[in-house]
């Protein structure tokens, strides 16, 4: 019996590389014969995350779209349907808007891995181009899928941000109403909104993923060590040509991501079971109230994950130049690679100047995460000034500061340690 199957398998085997003759090879480029440097640690995880991640947003996201209904009149009603009427309805909406607020969470750890094991720096420049593409549009993705339950956070959230495009001297005026597609946020508003969350920007997401990851397998992955195992010796136990330092991605890596998803899964379904909204951080509660174009909630702010960009918006006295310097915040990141000129990348063998310049970084982007869902008394405004000046800062003079203190050797091939 086994052998009729295995006989069968090879038949359909033959027939489709018959037909498609590229395929086989195309499968062991980015799979058996891919081979990543194998010091790769926990770190390492959240790029398939995220990949788990954006499958769940777009599983999830057509299953939502089936009895969501997008016009101002019904939409409110239609989630609230959803969560209460629809068979398992209330799990699909949450493992999608809590699955959003984990998209983020993935992808500035990923980020973070990025910034420091330096794998941004040559030859990987374009991977990282990629990636901030990806990001940019994530975050549009995001803000417009906010919109779309018509709660009044969706409604003031989307005046709020639809109108800080007013301040662009001479074109603001008509450049809202161009973006809104009528005098105020409306069914039009939300109608266009529905259109780019659900085709338009996650075809763009999935496009961008695809040369991310053609990219990063054009130069091969960076690795905590930071070293080019490409330029290291030759030969490994599968192929004598092959770095020394590698291993197949496929089975090696792809059953440690298995163990990743495990845990990652494990995590999330506790947030889904226990803590869906997380206090009002994944969902807030005001937009559990219907969208009400004469009642302003108390507090308008984003969600948690716009909130350290939110918070350098307010620390600017003038608006428009908040505007610019909350657009800059993040197209800063893009000129990453050309500003590091550190002749090491990773952090490892960097000196202690770095590694505290990095961990203040992160402590800043946090608290500045912090303040931007606080009213905003006026120590917090100072405080955030203060940490908007340190996130320039740290990149405007990183040409400078990253070719000071003194350097680790860096090791000739991977280290194991962790
Ligand atoms: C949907 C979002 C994203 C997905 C699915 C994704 C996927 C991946 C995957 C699968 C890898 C290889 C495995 C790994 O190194 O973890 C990777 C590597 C990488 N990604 Fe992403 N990524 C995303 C967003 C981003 C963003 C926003 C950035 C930065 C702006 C970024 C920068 C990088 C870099 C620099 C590498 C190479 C890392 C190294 O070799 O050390 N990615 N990405």
């Amino acid at each position: 019996m086994s052998n009729v199957l295995v006989r069968t398998a090879d038949a359909v085997m033959d027939w489709v590389n018959q037909r498609a003759p590229n395929m086989m090879p195309a499968y062991r480029k980015h799979m058996t014969e891919y081979y990543a440097p194998k010091n790769f640690n926990l770190w390492y995880y959240f790029g398939s995350l995220a990949m788990l991640v954006l499958v769940n947003q777009i599983v999830t996201g057509i299953w939502l779209t089936m009895n969501y209904k997008p016009s101002a009149a019904e939409a409110f009603a239609s989630v609230e349907y959803i969560m209460r009427d629809v068979e398992w309805g209330w799990l699909i909406r949450y493992m999608h808007s809590t699955g959003a607020s984990a998209f983020f969470i993935v992808v500035y750890l990923h980020m973070f891995r990025g910034l420091a094991y330096g794998s941004y720096q040559k030859p990987r420049e374009l991977v990282w181009i990629m990636g901030m593409l990806i990001f940019l549009t994530l975050m549009a993705e995001a803000f417009m899928g906010y919109v779309l339950p018509w709660g009044q956070m969706s409604y003031w959230g989307a005046q709020v941000i639809i109108n800080l495009f007013g301040a662009v001297p001479w074109v603001g005026d008509a450049l809202t109403e161009f973006i809104r597609g009528d005098y105020l946020v409306s069914d039009a508003t939300l109608n266009r909104f529905f259109a780019l969350h659900v085709i338009a920007l996650p075809l763009v997401i999935l496009l961008l993923v695809v040369l991310h990851i053609g990219a990063l397998h054009e130069v091969g992955s960076n690795n905590p060590d930071g070293v080019e195992i490409k330029k290291g010796p030759k030969g490994n136990r599968w192929d004598e040509k092959a770095p020394a330092d590698g291993i197949p991605f496929h089975p090696y890596y792809t059953v440690k991501d298995l163990f990743g998803v495990g845990f990652f899964l494990t995590v999330m379904s506790f947030i889904l079971f226990f803590a869906p909204t997380f206090g009002d951080l994944f969902l807030e509660f005001d937009n559990f109230i219907p969208a009400n174009p004469l009642v302003t909630p108390e507090h308008i702010k984003p969600v948690w994950y716009f909130t350290p960009y939110y918070a350098m918006l307010r620390a600017v006295p003038d608006k428009f130049l908040g505007v610019v310097v909350m657009g800059a915040a993040t197209l800063i990141l893009f000129a990453l690679p050309w500003l590091d000129r550190s002749p090491v990348k990773s952090i490892r063998y960097r000196p202690m100047l770095h590694k505290l310049l990095l961990a203040i970084f992160v402590v800043a982007f946090c608290v500045l995460g912090w303040l931007g869902m606080q009213s905003g008394s006026d120590l917090q405004k100072l405080t955030a000034q203060i940490l908007t000046v340190y996130y320039f800062g740290y990149f405007i003079f990183m040409p400078w500061w990253s070719r000071m203190g003194s350097f680790k050797a860096v090791p000739q091939r991977v280290t194991t340690h962790d």
